[in-house]
């Protein structure tokens, strides 16, 4: 019940192939020897058996005794037992095997780290295109962000920019100005300003401001229902205007980045709608042109360009 517990001969694996390995090379000298042993043996019961006893004495194989060459052959077939057992199993024998298996697993591993490098390489290379794209990324987004929200106005010395839904004034050069400055860009304006155009001007995106949800307008101008939405929609433009009227000015003038006015330098007091007040403080006037009063201008007016400070 308490007897000794059996214990078992814990050899490990390779000692015991390096044992396998030794009695495996014993028992093949051992052979080599009792084959060299018969060998000897063996040509000597041949020459005694054709000189002594006469066996087969007139057979002759190109010329000579038939024990001779029966030897010879033997001897050949000694030789090559002995280049196996000495020769061909160093060169090939357990631990060639092994030497060559590590010099593969190294090569291998050789290879793996190669790969290894590559594979890292190749990531640098794709996160820094990734860092790459995103700075490309962020800096679309910024210029998106940064994109010229630029408000056109004309407005009077007190602010006046309409009267019934329409202009005070008519100015030639001022509305040459405007079409130059606008065209081929987004135009975003409040419902009552569209309404003012007889019909949409060419060679530009209208995008119409109105809180009614089913407003119908010519094809081509698009509808939006604030102004959020209406910026978004000329996201694409880098210099997208505010076109009026009193409504949206006072709504986009925290959003612009730009005021081209045109100060008309009279004032109006039969108007009805107003541009805000341009704070000093927050818009800095950075270029100035004057128009005299003629025969096209009722009055005298200047292009006056603001940037936010
Ligand atoms: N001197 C200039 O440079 C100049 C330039 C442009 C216009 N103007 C003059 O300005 C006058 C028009 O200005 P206004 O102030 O009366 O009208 P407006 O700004 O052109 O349009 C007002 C309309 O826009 C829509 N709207 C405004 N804010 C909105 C919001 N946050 N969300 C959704 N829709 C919104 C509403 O349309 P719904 O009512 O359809 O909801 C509102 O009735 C006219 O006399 C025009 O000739 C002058």
């Amino acid at each position: 019940m308490f007897g000794k517990k059996k214990t078992t001969p814990s050899i490990d694996q390779e000692q015991l192939a390096l044992i396998k390995a030794a009695e495996k090379r014993i028992s093949q000298k051992k052979r080599l020897y009792i084959h060299f042993v018969f060998f000897l043996i063996g040509a000597v019961f041949l020459i005694l058996a054709n000189t002594i006893l006469g066996i087969g004495k007139d057979f002759k194989i190109a010329g000579l005794d038939w024990f001779v060459i029966a030897i010879v052959l033997w001897l050949f077939l000694f030789i090559y037992h002995f280049i196996t057992v000495f020769i061909t199993h160093k060169f090939m024998d357990k631990q060639w095997e092994d030497q060559q298996r590590e010099a593969l697993v190294a090569k291998q591993q050789e290879r793996i780290e190669q790969l290894k490098q590559e594979y890292i390489k190749e990531e640098k290379v794709i996160a820094k295109s990734q860092a790459y794209n995103d700075v490309l990324e962020s800096k679309t987004t910024s210029e998106k962000k940064t994109s010229e929200l630029t408000i056109i106005v004309a407005a009077g010395e007190n602010d006046a920019i309409g009267k019934d839904n329409d202009l005070i004034w008519h100015l030639s050069d001022d509305l040459k100005r405007f079409k130059s400055l606008t065209n081929g860009h987004h135009i975003i304006m409040g419902r009552k300003t569209f309404e003012s155009f007889p019909k949409p001007l060419p060679n530009r995106t209208h995008i119409v401001i109105t809180r009614q949800s089913d407003y119908q307008a010519p094809e081509g101008v698009i509808i939006v229902n604030n102004l959020d939405d209406a910026i978004d929609a000329a996201k694409s433009d880098k210099q997208p205007f505010i076109i009026g009227g009193g409504e949206i000015y006072k709504q986009s003038m925290a959003l612009a980045n730009k005021i081209e006015l045109t100060r008309v330098h009279s004032s109006f007091e039969n108007a009805d709608t107003y541009f805000p007040e341009i704070d000093e403080t927050q818009w800095k006037e950075v270029g100035r042109s004057t128009h005299d009063a003629d025969e096209k201008h009722a009055h005298a007016f200047s292009f006056v360009t603001y940037l936010r400070t």
